[in-house]
């Protein structure tokens, strides 16, 4: 498609106009001040013990995988359904993956399928919490207390969604989010957060983030000069970017109240289609914070007609993850346990309709009007 005609993009990066005098306050006054705000205004909401912007949730991942001292022949349960970087988080330090099938209404992790897959080896279970709407994470949690195994919370979509009232990322061992440009907030471009929700972590995963040196604790006036002491990185956020985030977190409850606006909007005006698509649901014990709005067609071959025909009218609706277990690293480093039922028959089907804050009526209008065409003329 050529950008010209482009009438609904899929994503337009979220702005709210507050995110340019932070920003620039950032440049002319460099300090942490930005970082440390956004860090305890998590803390506060969350009500979490301690929140860690990082440079992207890959990299809020990987400190995970160093706190856990990922080592070969440890396992981790996720999704196959899932982002490439989940998984790479733990396979950099020698871990093997292991793939379970989902839930097909939701697209998110089956406990049961969890259940099933741990051994002696599995070290944690990494839940996704799909599209912004949360899994079922009392079942995993029950599942940890019975097993020992830690419990990580990917809400990369998820920002301000809760699971029978309690926030995404606040409930397993760790939580972490992301602020890449395609998320419902963003720190201008690239970010994310690491949610500690055990204390004995906390020490350790600030030096982690800090290089691995004890810098953190040199800062706060407990050590005299810092020294190395950890494996680490540069996994911190600067304080540019969570500038750019202050101005977003400040009208976080606007920009999901609008997002869900236009998620109503596609499932009730999509609701007499259902006879011919299936559409995205939120189960009752789950609050969404509009993310995602998914729609399943058919199979996959009337996938391609629908977007290739959306493309004609320049709404650009995208597909998603290709399951990890058939992709050549998944094969490499993991596998499948139990049966696929849904992963692969399921993400085939799956198309992504345009969704992004100050979308207008008249955009979902004829994301909406251009389905219904196809459906009346095309298929
Ligand atoms: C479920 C999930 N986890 C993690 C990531 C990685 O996030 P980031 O780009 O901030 O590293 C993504 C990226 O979209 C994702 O979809």
């Amino acid at each position: 498609m050529n950008f010209d005609d482009i009438k609904v993009p899929f994503n337009i990066p979220c702005y709210t106009g507050n995110e340019d005098r932070y920003v620039l306050d950032a440049l002319r006054n460099p300090s942490d001040k930005y970082i440390k705000k956004c860090e305890e205004w998590f803390e506060k909401r969350f009500g979490c013990k301690r929140a860690l912007l990082t440079s992207s949730c890959t990299h809020a991942l990987e400190i995970i995988a160093i706190l856990l001292d990922i080592e070969p022949g440890d396992e981790i349960i996720m999704p196959s359904y899932a982002f490439a970087s989940v998984a790479n988080a733990f396979v950099i330090f020698g871990a093997r993956i292991v793939f379970v099938d989902i839930e097909p209404k939701t697209m998110n992790i089956d406990p049961y399928e969890v259940e099933k897959a741990i051994t002696p080896r599995t070290k944690a279970v990494c839940v996704i919490h799909y599209g912004g709407v949360p899994c079922q994470i009392d079942k995993i949690i029950e599942i940890s207390e019975k097993t020992g195994v830690y419990v990580i919370e990917d809400s990369a979509h998820a920002i301000n969604s809760k699971y029978n009232g309690k926030y995404t990322g606040t409930m397993g061992t760790f939580g972490c989010f992301s602020f890449h440009y395609t998320k419902n907030c963003t720190s201008a471009g690239q970010g994310g957060l690491l949610i500690i929700n055990d204390e004995k972590f906390i020490e350790r995963a600030e030096i982690v983030r800090e290089r691995g040196t004890t810098k953190p604790l040199f800062l706060k006036g407990i050590v005299e000069e810092y020294t190395w002491v950890d494996k680490g990185s540069n996994f911190a956020m600067s304080n540019v970017n969570a500038a750019y985030l202050w101005g977003q977190l400040e009208l976080i409850d606007q920009i999901t109240k609008e997002r869900l606006s236009i998620w109503n909007y596609y499932k009730s005006s999509l609701t007499p289609l259902e006879d011919k698509i299936e559409l995205m649901t939120v189960p009752s014990e789950c609050e969404s914070n509009g993310h995602m709005f998914f729609i399943k067609t058919k199979d996959e071959r009337e996938r391609k007609k629908l977007i290739n025909f959306l493309r004609e009218q320049g709404v650009q609706a995208e597909t998603h993850y290709v399951p990890l277990h058939s992709s050549p690293a998944g094969r490499r480093f993991g596998e499948f346990r139990g049966e696929d039922k849904f992963t692969t028959r399921e993400s085939r089907r799956l198309l992504r309709l345009p969704i992004f804050y100050n979308m207008t009526l008249e955009q979902m209008r004829y994301v909406v009007e251009s389905i219904y065409f196809f459906y009346d003329f095309y298929e």
